[in-house]
C-alpha cells in the first residue's frame, strides 16, 4: 500500500477524515493498477473518480470553513483551485495520449499533493473549525451529485457488483460506500452472483459484460428466469451502441462504458433505483 490512513493525518472532523480516507484510498488504487490487468482502463476511472472526488471534497471543505468564518479561508480557497487545475490537467493528459503519462509519474505526483495537503493547509483550519458542530454537520450533508439529484435511498440501497477485474471491484466499492451506500455484495463470477442473489436479493446489479464462462447478458437472463425484481446495469469496455444491439430483449435497465466515471456511474444507479418496482421505491424513499 502507497499509504497507510494513520492518527497522523486525522483532523478530527467527521465529513473530512472520510472524504479524506476515499482520496487515500484512491491514490493507493493508481499504484495497485500499475502493470495489471487492463491498467489503462482502471487507470482512467480511476482518476476520474480522484478529480471528481477532490472537487466534491474542496466544496465541502471550503464551506465548513466559511460557515466557521476562517480567516485562511481564501488563501485555503487559492490552493484548492490550483490543486484542482493540476489532477485535471494530469487528467486531461492521460485522457489525450494515455502512453505519455505514467502511472508512476500520477502516483508520485498525487502523492505529494495530497499528503502534504492534508498535513499543511488542512491542519491550519482545525483549531477554528474542529468545535464548530453546526458548521460541520451542514458541510458534511452536501451530496456528491449535488442538489439537482433527488435521490435519497443511498443507505437502503442494496447493490451487488459482478465483475471478474478486482481492481474495478475496489473502484466501483469505493465510490458506492463514499456515497453512504452499505448493502453491497461483490463477487468475482456470475455463478457466484447468481447463488448469492437467491439469499440476498439486490436492488441493482452492476454486472461485467466480457466474463470467462458466462457473460453480462448471460447473466441478465438468468436472472430474468429467477424473476426477481432486480435491475441490471451492464459494465463494457465496448461501445454500448453494440451491447444495446444484442442484449435489446433482456430488460437490461442501462448501460455504462469502462473507463468508469464516478458521477455517471452514481446518477445512472439513482436513476434506475428510483425506477424499480413500487415496493423497492417506497422502500429506498422511506430513507
Ligand atoms: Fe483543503
Amino acid at each position: 500500500m502507497l499509504i497507510e490512513w494513520s492518527k497522523d493525518l486525522e483532523i478530527g472532523v467527521t465529513f473530512v477524515d472520510a472524504d479524506h480516507k476515499v482520496l487515500i484510498n484512491l491514490l493507493n488504487q493508481v499504484d495497485d493498477c500499475i502493470d495489471q490487468n487492463e491498467e489503462s482502463t482502471v487507470l482512467g476511472s480511476v482518476l476520474d473518480a480522484l478529480v471528481e472526488y477532490t472537487d466534491y471534497h474542496f466544496l465541502r471543505e471550503e464551506k465548513m470553513m466559511e460557515l466557521s468564518r476562517y480567516p485562511g479561508l481564501k488563501t485555503h480557497c487559492d490552493t484548492h483551485r490550483a490543486l484542482s487545475q493540476k489532477v485535471r490537467t494530469v487528467y486531461d493528459q492521460y485522457q489525450e495520449s494515455p502512453w505519455k503519462v505514467t502511472a508512476h509519474e500520477i502516483r508520485d505526483f498525487l502523492k505529494s499533493w495530497l499528503v502534504d495537503h492534508i498535513m499543511g493547509a488542512d491542519f491550519a483550519y482545525r483549531d477554528t473549525c474542529l468545535d464548530n458542530i453546526e458548521a460541520a454537520n451542514q458541510a458534511g450533508d452536501v451530496g456528491f451529485l449535488g442538489a439537482d439529484n433527488s435521490f435519497t435511498g443511498w443507505e437502503h440501497l442494496r447493490i451487488m457488483l459482478v465483475d471478474d477485474n478486482p481492481n474495478f471491484r475496489r473502484l466501483i466499492r469505493t465510490i458506492l460506500r463514499a456515497v453512504g451506500i452499505r448493502h453491497i455484495q461483490v463477487v468475482d463470477t456470475p455463478q457466484d452472483g447468481l447463488a448469492r442473489l437467491a439469499d440476498r436479493p439486490a436492488d441493482v446489479v452492476l454486472c461485467d459484460w466480457v466474463m470467462d464462462e458466462m457473460n453480462g447478458t448471460e447473466f441478465a437472463h438468468k436472472v430474468h428466469e429467477m424473476q426477481l425484481p432486480t435491475r441490471i446495469v451492464l459494465l463494457t469496455g465496448y461501445s454500448t451502441d453494440v451491447l444495446k444491439e444484442r442484449s435489446s430483449e433482456l430488460g437490461i435497465a442501462d448501460y455504462l462504458e469502462k473507463p468508469i466515471k464516478a458521477r455517471n456511474l452514481l446518477e445512472t444507479i439513482s436513476r434506475v433505483a428510483m425506477s424499480a418496482t413500487p415496493v423497492a421505491g417506497d422502500r429506498l424513499n422511506a430513507g
